[in-house]
């Protein structure tokens, strides 16, 4: 049975509680984690929780990726716009994958716009804040069957 979901969290994403409450609400990122527990638990999936700053550690684990999970959820944080080593690294993990954003990146500044993992990637969900990874966790129990 196919039901391990990676839940990976780019640059600045452990800063949550900290950055600007109009775009990203007051969470903390270790609350998130355990709001995105009980969903999963709720639609029978497992989830595991990655977090760096650092883009060459998260290339790395991407490539692990693998073996650790049948699908992933990924809110790259500003990478989401410019890192094409992280698509890289997606398109060579080849398992399915759900782009999360917190605040929706169509309404802020012009660059947000932009997700240089486009195409790679199974759906965006954008601008529903913590309900957004329930929403992606259906999206994968429905692509993992
Ligand atoms: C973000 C949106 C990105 O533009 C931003 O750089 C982030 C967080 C979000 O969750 O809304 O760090 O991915």
């Amino acid at each position: 049975m196919k039901n391990r979901v990676e839940v990976l969290h780019g640059v600045n994403l452990d800063m949550l509680g900290r950055r600007d409450p109009e775009h990203y609400g007051t969470i903390t990122l270790s609350e998130l984690e355990v709001r995105i527990k009980r969903f999963a638990g709720e639609l029978g999936l497992g989830v595991t929780f990655f977090q760096s700053n650092y883009e060459g550690e998260f290339v790395d684990y991407l490539h692990r990726l693998p073996e650790l999970a049948d699908a992933a959820i990924l809110n790259a944080g500003a990478w989401t716009h410019y890192s094409y080593a992280i698509r890289d690294a997606l398109e060579i993990a080849a398992v399915p994958v759900v782009e999360v954003h917190l605040s929706d990146v169509q309404s802020r500044e012009e660059w947000r716009r932009v997700s240089v993992l486009e195409g790679l990637v199974l759906g965006v969900v954008s601008g529903k804040g913590p309900e957004g990874y329930r929403e992606a966790l259906e999206m994968l129990k429905q692509e993992l069957g």
